[in-house]
C-alpha cells in the first residue's frame, strides 16, 4: 500500500481521510511522519496557504503528501472570515469568533455563506490541486452542540438544522472538507 503524508495531527481529519483514501493509501500524520509542529498558515488566501504547506512537507520529508485549509466565506462580508476562519476574533476561541460574526451581520440582507476546503497534493511527481465547497446561511443565533467551529451557526442549504444539531453522518456526507477529499481520490486514480 502506497504512502501519503497529511499535513495534519487532526486526529478526525486523518480517520476522515483514510476512510476515503482507504482502496489505494495508507495515510500518516505529521507525528507519523516524525514532523514535531505545524507550519503556520500565513498566506493571503486559502489556497495559498494549502500549497505552501503541503510544499513545505513535500520538500521536508521527500514523500508524497498533501495538506488542507478551510474558510467559510460570507457573502455580506466579501468573503470574510476566509482565511481568516480560524481567529476571526484574534483568537482561536470558536464562541468569541461566532459571537463576532453573528454582530457584524446584524441587518444584512443576505446571510449566505459557504465553507470551502482547498487540498494541495504532491503525488508521484504531480501537483494537484481541488476545491470542495457546501452551501448555506448563517443561522441568527448559534443552535446545537455537535461538531466543532462555526457549525452551530451553518444551515446548510436544503436543511433547516444548523450543522452541529445534524447528525454528524448528515454533515459528513457532504461537508466542504468531505467533498474535497472525494474530488482528490478522483484525481488519484486518475494519476495513480
Ligand atoms: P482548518 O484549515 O481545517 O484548520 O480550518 C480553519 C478553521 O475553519 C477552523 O479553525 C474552524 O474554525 C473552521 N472550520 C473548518 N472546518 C469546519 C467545519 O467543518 N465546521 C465548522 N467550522 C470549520
Amino acid at each position: 500500500m502506497k504512502q501519503l503524508v497529511f499535513a495534519t495531527n487532526n486526529a478526525h481529519k486523518l480517520e476522515e481521510a483514510q476512510a476515503i483514501l482507504s482502496e489505494q493509501f495508507t495515510v500518516l500524520s505529521l507525528k507519523d511522519a516524525g514532523f514535531l509542529g505545524e507550519l503556520p498558515e500565513t498566506n493571503p488566501t486559502i489556497r495559498e496557504n494549502a500549497l505552501q504547506k503541503m510544499r513545505f512537507y513535500f520538500e521536508a520529508s521527500g514523500k508524497d503528501c498533501f495538506a488542507d485549509d478551510t474558510g467559510l466565506e460570507v457573502e455580506a462580508l466579501n468573503g470574510k472570515p476566509g482565511v481568516d476562519t480560524a481567529h476571526y476574533s484574534g483568537s482561536r476561541d470558536a464562541a468569541a469568533n461566532m459571537k463576532l460574526l453573528l454582530s457584524n451581520l446584524e441587518g444584512a440582507v443576505s446571510r449566505r455563506a459557504r465553507f470551502v476546503t482547498v487540498i494541495a497534493a504532491m503525488v508521484d511527481g504531480q501537483e494537484i490541486v481541488v476545491e470542495g465547497e457546501v452551501w448555506g446561511t448563517i443561522a441568527q443565533k448559534n443552535s446545537g452542540d455537535g461538531g466543532f467551529g462555526y457549525d452551530p451557526v451553518f444551515i446548510p442549504e436544503g436543511y433547516d438544522q444548523t450543522f452541529a444539531e445534524l447528525p454528524s453522518s448528515v454533515k459528513n456526507a457532504m461537508s466542504h472538507r468531505a467533498r474535497a477529499l472525494q474530488l482528490f481520490a478522483s484525481e488519484l486514480q486518475r494519476i495513480v
